[in-house]
């Protein structure tokens, strides 16, 4: 189990450091990251010298399994958790306390502004997020279980694909196989674009099928112990478009380029230039409209962020994707997206779903 306690203590020292005296959180991945609960609707209050997890009566039981020995308040029927909440804040009598900008709605914030008017409030942000950056041992073995899964779930599913099939199947079908293989469930909705649909890069799902173009681009990932996989692939279903090809290997080694400036130290935005300085001196920078990575642990997007302005330094421990990508409107796209985890002396790519142009190509 992990130290729940250990990570409380690191964001008590966090809190300090802010000048609060305690936190409420509302985000229920930060809540998740702090205790073990993994059921919603619950807030976690966390002062120097407490931590009292806010839930209700749905959840008693599961509180009991996953967070043994954690103060826990149920409110009563009827009482809203606005209310508990502000009793809570009452009882722990901080006068200046946290809350989490990102996640607290304004109706919560102004109905306990109102009801405490001898508190302070004090907006933060990525407290606990930044806490998350960072990677354990049993969370990077998380990860790696969660790539495992979703990588041989598209293997079944590319060695079993058919033209009939539809966008919408074979995300069905991926889903159904992550399952089969361990995993709770799709880390999101798989993204599976035919031809031009490739060309979005979030593309919905259609009925357009697989036989109607010669590829199609899938990005997927699975959560396996609470932790997700994100990962890219085009796949050549028919014959193979010479435009294809040299698109792919361009972004290709992109991501190579990126992958490359991964280690402690390297400055964000240069991992994203890495990459980016090859598809803009192939000509296709304007077809490359997004950062290049993003964190990936208990969320699928999470800090940090490879993009351009990210002026912070990787460090050892945090897990990132590396993602670039060319979308040509009309034609489709090309992502190839890798899970990589920043080790003390450089990095370690933990996806290993083969990711050359030959091994895309369906025989
Ligand atoms: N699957 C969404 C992304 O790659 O960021
Ligand atoms: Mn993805
Ligand atoms: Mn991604």
């Amino acid at each position: 189990m992990p130290d729940f306690e250990r990570r409380r203590g690191r964001l008590r020292h966090l809190l300090q450091k802010a000048g609060v005296g305690g936190l409420l959180v509302t985000n229920s991945t930060n809540v998740t990251y702090l205790t073990g609960f993994t059921g919603d609707d619950s807030y976690l209050l966390l002062t120097a010298g407490d931590a009292v997890l806010l839930s209700d009566f749905r959840f008693v039981e599961q509180l009991e399994q996953e967070c043994p020995g954690l103060d826990v308040s149920i409110r009563k029927l009827g009482t809203e958790m606005s209310e508990a909440a502000a009793a809570a804040v009452r009882a722990c009598k901080a006068s200046r306390l946290g809350v989490e900008a990102a996640s607290m709605s304004v109706d919560l914030f102004l109905r306990l502004s109102e009801n405490l008017a001898e508190v302070e409030f004090v907006p933060t942000k990525h407290l606990v997020e930044q806490l998350r950056e960072i990677k354990d041992r049993d969370e990077i073995a998380a990860i790696r279980e969660a790539i495992a899964i979703a990588e041989r779930a598209l293997a079944v599913v590319r060695a079993s694909l058919t033209p009939e099939q539809t966008e919408k199947e074979i995300a069905s079908e991926l889903e159904n196989q992550i399952r089969r293989f361990g995993g709770s469930r799709c880390s999101f909705t798989p993204i599976v674009g035919v031809g031009p649909r490739g060309a979005l890069p979030h593309a919905t799902l259609s009925d357009r099928r697989m036989g109607e173009s010669d590829f199609v681009l899938i990005d997927w990932g699975a959560v396996g112990s609470l932790y997700v996989s994100d990962l890219t692939r085009v796949l050549v279903t028919g014959k193979i478009p010479p435009k294809l090809e040299k698109i792919y290997s361009i972004v290709l080694r992109a991501q190579q380029a990126g992958i490359a400036a991964i280690k402690p130290g390297a400055v964000m935005q240069d991992v994203d230039a890495a990459a980016r300085k090859v598809i803009e001196d192939a000509g296709y920078g304007k077809r490359f409209g997004h950062g290049l990575g993003h964190g990936i642990g208990l969320q699928v997007h999470e800090l940090p962020r490879l993009a351009a302005n990210q002026q912070r330094e990787l460090k050892a421990g945090m897990v990132v994707t590396v993602e670039p990508g060319i979308y040509l409107p009309g034609w489709g796209g090309v992502r190839i997206e890798d899970d990589i985890l920043v080790t003390r002396t450089g990095h370690e790519v933990l996806s290993s779903f083969p990711r050359e142009f030959a091994d895309c190509v369906l025989k």
